[in-house]
């Protein structure tokens, strides 16, 4: 048992609902506050020097200047084990070049593909962590990450085996997805329905026999894999056991109401949602994450975060970091950004980014400073936590605790 402390201000997030707007009156901040932390868990937050005399005999961790804590963040969505890099595209979009041009001049996802296939374990392996040890720098603690750059048998066996083999590596919590329906890729012969077949008969059993992901995703849109194909897909992995979440209304509505009705744990992307589908998924229990990262590589409009948190949605924000449309990974600047242009209160940004997020993964236990979850926070050196959304990315975490212990 250790008390860790004392933080000028520690915003526990305790007591917050899951689902639609918040506003920042409802924001506990301890001010002088410590943290109690019992077998990687939180035992009690309060004021530090109350719970120093409450608590005499354990080990204190003293905390030195003035420092903000927050719950560890979660990056419900990113693509981050991949070879290659696709600047060339993000120039191209710039100079005005569509996105079937780019495809067929060599680029887009299926140039991602082939450099992930030709990479070597260990240099995939060496590209993954580093990715990480940047999320984790932010005050990242949890992380998932797809496959789907590698699209046959032993690509996509061999991304997720990556993924799994970097867990040894991190203390941060990788939660990975198989993403097999990213996209046909130009070397199977045969339909979208075949392929999809494929991945059913092939795959997933591979997949579930390692026990390498439990989670499915798919890209339902003009480009990758259509409406009604999807659904019949989608229900068929929820037999095999698999939870499920869709790249869903990037570009072309109509996706995300497959995910409600197959019961999918997410929604992502969104930014071409219609209004009868914004209230649909307010009502049901699929998360709605906006990846304003994607928009911002894109140079695409901004998933409509506000009108989705009104009408009573779960939102989330995650960096959908990738080759292609989003490049960055700074899941910070861009929550920061996606405020501003979506009028997003602190309190509904810092939801997003924590427990709401982790409600999308099945990850009851993390998210909020409150008794009983995981002892995963992040610190920063100011005095006033609204400095971390108002710095947009360039006030960098201090301090990352997982389980309560030092990470960075
Ligand atoms: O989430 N939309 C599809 N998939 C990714 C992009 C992947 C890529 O372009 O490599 C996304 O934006
Ligand atoms: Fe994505």
């Amino acid at each position: 048992m250790k008390l860790i402390g004392p933080f000028k201000q520690i915003v526990t997030l305790a007591d917050l609902p899951l689902r639609g707007k918040l506003s920042d009156e409802q924001l506990q901040v301890i001010i002088d506050g410590g943290i109690v932390v019992d077998d990687g868990k939180i035992k009690e937050t309060g004021n530090f020097e109350a719970l120093k005399s409450k608590n005499q005999n354990i080990e204190t961790v003293t905390i030195e200047g003035e420092q903000i804590a927050l719950p560890g963040f979660v990056d419900s969505h990113t693509h981050i084990c991949f070879g290659g890099n696709r600047a060339n595209d993000f120039a191209m979009r710039n100079a005005g070049k569509t996105y079937l041009e780019i495809a067929e001049s060599g680029g887009g996802i299926w140039s991602s593909v082939q450099h992930t296939r030709n990479a070597s374990e260990e240099e995939l392996l060496k590209t993954l962590l580093e990715r990480i040890g940047f999320l984790v720098s932010l005050g990242i603690t949890t992380i998932e990450i797809k496959s789907g750059y590698g699209l046959d048998v032993e690509n996509e066996l061999k991304m997720l085996r990556i993924i799994k083999k970097a867990q040894d590596h991190t203390k941060a919590k990788l939660v990975p997805t198989c993403l097999s329906a990213h996209l046909k890729p130009r070397d199977f012969a045969g339909s979208n329905p075949e392929y999809l077949n494929y991945i059913l008969t092939e795959i997933l059993p591979k997949v579930k026999e390692e026990a390498l992901a439990k989670r499915v995703d798919i890209f339902i849109e003009k480009s990758a894999f259509q409406p009604e194909e999807s659904k019949d897909f989608l229900l068929k992995t929820k037999d095999l056991g698999f939870d499920i979440t869709v790249h869903a209304d990037q570009f072309t509505p109509g996706s995300s109401r497959i995910a409600v009705e197959v019961g999918a744990k997410s929604a992502d992307h969104l930014e071409a949602t219609i209004d009868e589908d914004i209230e649909f998924l307010a009502k049901s229990d699929t998360v709605a994450t906006a990846l304003p990262g994607a928009s911002l590589g894109l140079g695409e409009k901004f998933t409509p975060a506000r009108k989705l948190l009104d009408a009573g949605a779960i939102v989330a924000i995650a960096s959908d970091w990738n080759p292609g449309s989003a490049p960055m990974g700074n899941l910070i600047t861009q929550a920061s950004i996606l405020a501003a242009f979506e009028k997003l209160t602190t309190a509904e940004v810092l939801a997003g980014m924590t427990f709401r997020a982790a409600h999308a993964l099945g990850l009851g236990d993390r998210g909020k400073l409150e008794v009983g979850k995981k002892a995963d926070f992040v610190t920063f050196k100011t005095d006033n936590f609204q400095n971390v959304l108002y710095n947009q990315g360039s006030l960098n975490a201090e301090n990352v605790y997982i389980n309560g212990n030092l990470i960075h």
